[in-house]
């Protein structure tokens, strides 16, 4: 195994924003003014330049690198973006008007700390027997529904679920302290409420995972990976070259790891198959009524800010083998500038047989496949989340969401009718939930460094009824629906129907005259639970489809709007879209909306195995054939023929 650390490089437009960038950009936006002891900064991210100046940048032209720095403003609780370049100029700056910022490590500090010395909380502790506070943990979760009447005045606002850690090593989530909150205004920081309802015992059963603590002892003999050649990709500052594939790996404080600038080789020539693509939101709905539980609606992306909660990955346990890192750097909310070493992880993988045929003379063609993988992780409270992204020598992408750590735990009697829960060990019970992603794909099918004009295209497999179009019964045929417009292209999945979707280029042919384009094919989907009314439902409108397609907005960046934080709902793509835009052979971008419904198990206990979702974008009619025939027998493969 060999570790090669890329350092922070800074050379192109969709570069991550690099440590001595971002500290650039706290200090001049401290020096205009717009910065100082009562703000703190809530996200700082690349401003991305568009298609044409990119086009021009491809051609020659400079492009100022520039960042939109939200501040948050403690003394009004009012929200503004800077936009600022790397020459010190300050390209605009508005106050977001009704915006609220995303939960700041330096308030969840403050506000456990107020929970913890508010003699409310200390006295219901104590009634649960709990005297030393060092063993208390407490989470901050955003009100994520109904927020009570009597605190509904616009402020923002968090709460406290509680465990108990009788150990200092001990799993916590094994020991819920339930039917206790404290509810804390952040921006002055004051306990409003303390929720102490129910008290019921906490559960004892401990949940090691710990080697130490759980003596794991079943082995196996080692696996190594070999490349004695090195790998087969190369990469220069965040470009990324690997079989016929290029692009270039981006990161964002709020959505984590992004894919820019997708081409593939075909017989030599570059061809284009995305501009960007991202999760630009991850919205976690509980459905548990009980205890608080009700509240759990974390938007992770938009609420919390998923880039600043990226792990340092550790080589030979998060990643195996021949192994390129890049680093990443996050601007925290005091302005202090934290680089996380080995934020994103590359390489290569064997994935068994890309194809093979044994023909009657005996003649065997066989090609082992390989993908290259970027990947990171997160770890956001309880659970972790990791983003990979494969690319395939068949010229398909896949996403998959990587989801494990701890189920969120609550206490409640052992044994009782506790309908939206399992009871994982006596009297501690995992509440019903859902993990829903939301992927921007911003492709381009066959367009050039300025975009492409596409148009999405739906597709069924049906059958006629027995008669002249369907004699013996079996037949079966594809309908096309070209999506026109913004309303029509809100689907769902429809495995009854296989139903999947193209994107085409209507002004690039293939070889049979027909459109290029690639299909994308839902993988792993949920749909959500919450109703529509409820006020998850309301703010997360975007979940109740699996696909959306829009005009291309660069400001249109989140499915739930800029803004989710306490927002009332309605924002982000049913807004966007009740304008009901053409969408048919212009620049598009798709949402696709996938997840899981997590029924915990006592198997996800004490940490979740890793369980899986995302989807496939695959060419259909982009190449004349397939271009995985090109990939040529592995030397080992030598003896297979
Ligand atoms: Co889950």
């Amino acid at each position: 195994m060999v570790e090669r650390t890329q350092g922070l490089q800074v050379a192109h437009p969709l570069d991550p924003l690099s440590k001595s960038e971002l500290e650039f950009f706290v200090a001049s936006l401290r020096s205009s003014g717009h910065l100082d002891h009562q703000h703190l900064i809530a996200m700082s991210q690349l401003e991305e330049p568009s298609k044409s100046a990119l086009f021009n940048f491809e051609s020659g032209k400079a492009i100022d690198r520039a960042a939109r720095v939200t501040l948050l403003d403690r003394s009004t609780g009012k929200v503004s973006e800077s936009v600022i370049t790397t020459l010190g100029e300050l390209r605009s700056h508005k106050i977001i008007e009704g915006a609220k910022a995303p939960i700041l490590s330096v308030e969840s500090h403050a506000a456990i700390a107020a929970a913890k010395a508010d003699p409310r909380v200390i006295e219901a502790l104590r009634q649960r027997g709990i005297t030393d506070l060092e063993t208390v943990r407490m989470e901050t979760w955003p009100i994520g529904a109904q927020i009570p009447k009597y605190l509904d005045d616009g402020r923002r606002i968090i709460w406290t679920p509680m465990w108990h850690c009788p150990t200092p090593n001990a799993n916590f989530y094994a020991h819920p302290i339930s039917g206790l909150h404290a509810i804390v205004d952040i921006d002055s920081g004051e306990v409003v409420a303390v929720e102490n309802d129910q008290l019921i015992e906490i559960p004892q059963t401990p949940g090691p995972y710990r080697q130490s603590q759980t003596g794991a002892s079943v082995e196996l003999k080692s696996l190594m990976i070999h490349q004695p050649d090195g790998a087969s990709f190369t990469v220069d500052g965040f470009k990324i070259d690997w079989e016929r594939w290029s692009f270039r790996i981006g990161f964002c404080q709020r959505e984590g790891l992004v894919i820019h600038d997708v081409w593939f080789a075909d017989g030599g020539k570059k061809r284009k198959i995305a501009h960007r693509m991202s999760i630009a939101e991850l919205v976690i709905p509980y459905g548990d009524p009980s205890q608080g539980a009700y509240r759990k609606n974390a938007f992770d992306t938009g609420e919390f800010g998923l880039g600043n909660y990226t792990n340092s990955l550790t080589l030979g346990c998060d990643c195996l083998g021949e192994i390129t890192y890049l680093d990443v750097a996050v601007a925290g909310p005091d302005g202090t500038v934290r680089e996380i070493k080995n934020a994103i992880c590359m390489h290569e993988e064997d994935f068994g047989i890309l194809w093979k045929h044994v023909d009657l003379d005996g003649n065997v063609e066989v090609r082992r496949g390989r993908r290259f993988v970027a990947s990171s992780i997160v770890t956001v409270n309880n659970y972790e989340y990791g983003y990979f992204w494969y690319f395939y020598q068949d010229g398909s992408i896949e996403f998959e969401a990587k989801l494990t750590g701890i189920v969120l735990t609550l206490a409640d009697k052992p044994g009782v009718e506790h309908p939206s829960a399992t009871e994982l060990e006596p009297g501690l019970w995992a509440p019903y939930h859902q993990h829903i992603l939301c992927a921007r794909l911003d492709l381009d099918i066959d367009g050039d460094a300025t975009g492409a004009k596409n148009s999405v295209v739906e597709i069924d497999s049906f059958a006629h009824e027995m008669g002249p179009k369907n004699v013996y019964g079996g037949a079966y045929e594809t309908s096309e629906k070209v999506l026109q417009r913004e309303g029509e292209a809100r689907r769902i999945v429809d495995p009854l129907k296989s139903r999947f979707w193209k994107v085409i280029n209507p002004e690039r042919k293939n070889h049979m005259g027909h459109s290029v384009g690639y299909k994308l094919v839902p993988g792993h989907t949920t749909y959500p639970l919450a109703l529509p009314e409820s006020t998850i439902g309301k703010r997360a409108g975007f979940m109740y489809h699996h696909l959306w397609v829009t005009k291309n907005e660069t400001n249109e960046r989140y499915p739930a709007g800029d803004y989710p934080y306490q927002h009332a709902g309605g924002a982000g793509l049913p807004e966007w879209t009740a304008a009901n835009r053409e969408i048919e052979n212009t620049d598009v971008v798709l949402w696709h909306v996938f997840g899981t419904n997590h029924i915990p198990r006592t198997e996800d206990w004490p940490v979740m195995p890793v369980e899986r979702t995302g989807f496939h974008l695959k060419p259909s009619g982009f190449f004349a054939r397939s271009p995985a025939i090109d990939v040529a027998p592995a030397p080992a493969q030598k003896s297979c023929h």
